[in-house]
């Protein structure tokens, strides 16, 4: 099959509910992908950050073909021998006491608001359907009626109405407006990216996750981390909130927990908060899955053996003082933290971001926007210098030619 071919079906039989860049892609190891044509391009996109650990990483692959051939689904309506061992190890991983398996990073998130629910009803004694939940402007958690309701971006959430009650939306980045949003005393959590992904890697001012860590605990509700994309060395460190040293009381995790092979979220709670729900309260048919448990596993192993939030934290200076050894008239700002990266490119400028994506690709290095003037740079975790260097040639390269 040729690459016109493919993009022809996806046309016609599927849905369109994305706008892919034009490029159709057959096989990923480590850092690349290749096309149909066989063109072989670096990933700067990373399956929005699923792929830390490289396409097809060796050591996750051998985990997945291993357990795929014992057992791959029970169902949580019996026991399995993995689910107990995944549970221990990430658990001591991250230091929390219990973990609630999911798939996709939004079933995390919804796990996340009915935990904080519960809690708020049990434990800060909120009155029955009185929860609230504060959420920040920008924020993207995924496409489910809970998380659209949450959007202040009208492509997500526009033509989809009735929306979730309950929810409280505050400029990100905002002590004030939180410390305000906070004082009602049906609010039961806070909800937030310490970084906001799709926003185009907003980050907000040094000090801003401690001391709204410290104003969830002044007003007793708990701070819920969407670590869904910035966590797992994502931004130099193994969670983004370590930044700031601070411990959420809900972790959302997904993605990269995987390595990029199949859905793995997870929610990671103490006590107090996990064991409000009761057998047949929450749950999924996947959630905590042999097969998943064991990628899962391997995937964190990897991280750790092969030091990709150090690698993460070291490329990143590279890559950001490299790529400020120029300039260009288009482009407004280069930010962010560790390998997650994004170029702003004056929305009014000369050339659109979608442009120079297709430029990009045209010389080997594939990256797609966000918010029409922004693109993202996060290549997989393994990169090597040398390769980010040559990254950066081919970005040099592009934009000189502009
Ligand atoms: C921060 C964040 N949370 C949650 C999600 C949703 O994850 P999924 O697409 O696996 O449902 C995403 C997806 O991009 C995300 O970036």
């Amino acid at each position: 099959m040729q690459s016109k071919q493919a993009i022809e079906l996806e046309d016609k039989y599927g849905a369109h509910n994305y706008h892919p860049l034009p490029v159709v892609l057959t096989r990923g190891k480590g850092v690349h992908v290749w096309d149909l044509e066989g063109k072989r391009y670096f990933d700067f996109l990373s399956a929005y950050s699923a792929v830390n650990q490289g396409h097809c990483h060796p050591k996750i692959l051998a985990a997945l073909t291993e357990q795929a051939e014992k057992l791959t689904l029970t169902s949580r309506a019996f026991y399995n021998d993995v689910l107990g061992e995944y549970e221990k190890y990430i658990t001591s991983y991250f230091g929390y006491q219990r973990v609630l398996p999911m798939n996709t990073g939004v079933e995390g998130g919804e796990t996340a608001l009915k935990l904080a629910r519960r809690w708020g009803y049990v434990n800060k004694k909120i009155p029955k359907d009185c929860a609230k939940m504060i959420f920040v402007e920008g924020n993207f958690w995924g496409r489910t009626m809970a998380a659209i309701s949450s959007s202040t971006d009208p492509s997500s959430y526009a033509g989809f109405g009735p929306y979730m009650p309950g929810y409280v939306i505050i400029p990100y980045n905002d002590l004030p407006a939180l410390e305000k949003a906070l004082q009602d005393p049906h609010v039961a959590g806070f909800m937030l990216e310490p970084i906001q992904g799709e926003a185009g890697v907003v980050i907000p001012d040094a000090g801003y996750l401690k001391q709204a860590k410290a104003l969830c605990e002044k007003y007793k509700v708990l701070f819920i981390a969407d670590e869904v994309q910035t966590g797992l060395g994502r931004t130099g460190k193994m969670l983004a909130c370590d930044h700031e040293k601070v411990r959420p009381d809900i972790v959302i995790l997904g993605k990269a927990l995987s390595g990029g092979v199949l859905p793995v979220s997870a929610v990671l709670a103490d006590d107090e908060i996990m064991l409000n729900i009761k057998p047949g309260e929450h749950g999924s048919t996947y959630g905590g899955n042999p097969l998943a448990c064991k990628v899962a596993i391997a995937a964190l192993e990897v991280l750790r053996s092969e030091k990709l939030v150090e690698n993460s934290a070291h490329l990143g200076e590279v890559f950001r003082t490299e790529f400020r050894k120029h300039s260009y008239d288009f482009v407004q700002e280069i930010r962010g933290k560790g390998l997650m990266n994004a170029v702003v490119i004056d929305p009014k400028g000369r050339i659109k971001a979608w442009d120079l994506c297709l430029r990009l690709k045209e010389n080997g290095l594939l990256a797609k926007p966000t918010h029409d003037h922004i693109i993202r740079l996060a290549p997989p975790l393994t990169i090597t210098e040398s390769e980010l260097i040559e990254c950066c040639q081919i970005i040099y390269k592009t934009f000189q030619a502009v």
